[in-house]
């Protein structure tokens, strides 16, 4: 895959991944008014964690040997994001260990950790001048 196609990729899922959040703290403001909804909330946020796992494995899938392609920080960029992912795995394993209503009162601040999460790999591993298709022609001795 060409870098530029897996930051496409994974970009469009860091919008799905602040799109879900959003929903969650929009349910999550009902079920604290006194709706009824805390099944539908605790249904989401399952939601969340799945898609965020399968969306932090694909990209150590697909960057890790994208990124080694790369300059003398590729090995750091790659321990970097495998630490930051490990991290994650621990902020959601605390989370989803409350009840459901402890993850609504917990739900600013798991999405304060994740948002910040993907905006440092915005800034990082995503950014495309790390991120650059020529990685590829170079690194294929073109
Ligand atoms: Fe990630
Ligand atoms: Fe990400």
């Amino acid at each position: 895959m060409e870098p530029s196609e897996a930051r496409r990729q994974l970009l469009a899922q860091h919008d799905d991944l602040r799109a879900r959040l959003q929903a969650a703290r929009n349910l999550r403001d009902r079920v604290i008014a006194g709706a009824a909804f805390a099944g539908e909330l605790a249904a989401l946020l399952d939601e969340l964690r799945q898609a965020y796992v399968e969306h932090n494995q694909l990209e150590e899938v697909w960057l890790e040997p994208l990124l080694r392609l790369g300059d003398a920080w590729a090995p750091q960029r790659v321990a970097r994001m495998l630490e930051e992912h490990e991290a994650e795995h621990d902020v959601f394993e605390s989370f989803f260990r409350g009840s459901v209503f402890e993850m609504a009162e917990g739900l600013d601040e798991l999405a304060d950790d994740i948002e910040a999460h993907m905006a440092a790999e915005e800034r990082t591993i995503l950014h495309r001048a790390v991120l650059r298709d020529s990685l590829v022609t170079d690194g294929a001795g073109g």
